[in-house]
C-alpha cells in the first residue's frame, strides 16, 4: 500500500484533529503517502484534497473541530456523486481510505462499497456515543465533561434563586450525552429516549420533597419532547409559584480542547484504522472494546444501538431521591 486518504465527516466532535494526526503519522512511519479529503464527501467529489505530512499535522492533537473541516453530502447519496468521488481516489491512486465520522458517514462509505473495491475504514467520531463496536466514539467525554461544567454553572444560580432548571442537550436519538452527564452532574431527573419519561412522577416527586430548587436533563430525542415541551408539560402539574427555566446547551457540546481519554481513544483509533487497512481488512470500523481493538462491519456499528447501561440508570433513578 502507497497512498490513502483519510477524511472527516458528519457532525465534527473533539479528538478528531487528535485522530487525524495519528493516522497520518502512522502511515508516514509505515512509508505511505496520506492525502486529506477535505469536507468530507464534498470534498471527496469535488476533489479538494492535499497530501498531509507529519509536519502538517503538528500542533493540532490538542484543538477541537476539523482542520480537514467536515459536511454532510447530498450528492454522495447519488450514484453520479458517489462515481465522482471514486474518480478523485483513483486519480489519486488512493488504495484504502479511513473515514472519521458517525452513522451518516458510515452508511456513505457502505454503500459505495457496494460499487466500487476500495476499502474503507471507519473511526467512529462523534459526540453521541451511539454506535456498535466501540465502548466510546471520539469527542464523548469532551462533549460530556462541557455538559457537566455547564450543569455545575446554572446550579449555582438555579440554587440561588430557587429554580427547576430543564437541560436540554445533544444526542440525537440517543441518550448517553444526557445520561453521563446527568449523573455526573447529580441531576434529579434524566429524560432519554431509551426509555419511557414520566412527567407526572416527576412532578410528584418535586412536591413530595418540597424542592424548589432541581436540574432535569433532557436528551434532545426524548420522546416526552424536547427541554421546552418537557418543561411546559411538567409546569401543568406543579404550583404555580415553581420558578422554572429552560436551558438548550446546543452546539457548545461539540467544540472546544478533546479532554486526555478521547485524544488517547483517537490516537489508539488512528493507529488501528491505518494498520487494519495494512493487514487487508475492509469496510470495518475500528473501535475499542474493553481495552481491545475490534473490527465491526460498516452496517453493523451503525444499525445495531450500542446498548445504553441499564445499571447506569437504576442508580439515576435511585439516586434522585
Ligand atoms: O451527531 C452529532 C450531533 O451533534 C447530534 O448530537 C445533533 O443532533 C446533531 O449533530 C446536530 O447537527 P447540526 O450540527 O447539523 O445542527
Amino acid at each position: 500500500m502507497k497512498t490513502i486518504a483519510v477524511f472527516t465527516s458528519g457532525g465534527d466532535s473533539p479528538g478528531m484533529n487528535a485522530c487525524i494526526r495519528a493516522v497520518v503519522r502512522t502511515a508516514t512511519s509505515l512509508g505511505i503517502t496520506t492525502i486529506g479529503i477535505e469536507r468530507g464527501y464534498e470534498g471527496m467529489i469535488n476533489n479538494e484534497t492535499r497530501k498531509l505530512q507529519p509536519r502538517d499535522v503538528g500542533n493540532i492533537i490538542q484543538t477541537g473541530g476539523t482542520i480537514l473541516k467536515t459536511a454532510r453530502s447530498k450528492q454522495f447519496m447519488t450514484p453520479e456523486g458517489r462515481e465522482k468521488a471514486y474518480q478523485t481516489l483513483v486519480q489519486h491512486e488512493i488504495e484504502g481510505v479511513i473515514a472519521i465520522g458517525g452513522d451518516g458517514t458510515f452508511r456513505g462509505a457502505n454503500v459505495f462499497a457496494q460499487t466500487y473495491n476500495i476499502p474503507f475504514i471507519g473511526i467512529p467520531g462523534t459526540i453521541d456515543n451511539d454506535m456498535a463496536g466501540t465502548d466510546f466514539t471520539i469527542g464523548f467525554d469532551t462533549a460530556t465533561n462541557t455538559v457537566v461544567q455547564a450543569i455545575d454553572k446554572i446550579r449555582d444560580t438555579a440554587s440561588s434563586h430557587e429554580r427547576l432548571f430543564f437541560v436540554e442537550v445533544m444526542g440525537r436519538d440517543a441518550g448517553y450525552i444526557a445520561l453521563w452527564s446527568g449523573l455526573a452532574g447529580g441531576a434529579e431527573a434524566i429524560f432519554i429516549p431509551e426509555t419511557h419519561s414520566n412527567i407526572q412522577l416527576l412532578a410528584e416527586d418535586l412536591k413530595k420533597s418540597h424542592k424548589k430548587f432541581s436540574i432535569v436533563v433532557v436528551a434532545e430525542g426524548d420522546d416526552a419532547g424536547n427541554a421546552f415541551e418537557v418543561a411546559e408539560k411538567v409546569k401543568q402539574h406543579l404550583p404555580a409559584d415553581y420558578d422554572i427555566r429552560v436551558t438548550v446547551l446546543g452546539h457548545i457540546q461539540r467544540g472546544g480542547n478533546p479532554t486526555c481519554a478521547d485524544r488517547l481513544l483517537a490516537t489508539r483509533l488512528g493507529v488501528a484504522a491505518v494498520q487494519a487497512l495494512q493487514s487487508n481488512e475492509k469496510n470495518v470500523m475500528v473501535g475499542i472494546v474493553k481495552n481491545e481493538i475490534v473490527y465491526t462491519p460498516l452496517l453493523q456499528a451503525v444499525k445495531t444501538h450500542l446498548s445504553i447501561d441499564r445499571n447506569l440508570i437504576e442508580i439515576a433513578k435511585m439516586l434522585s431521591v
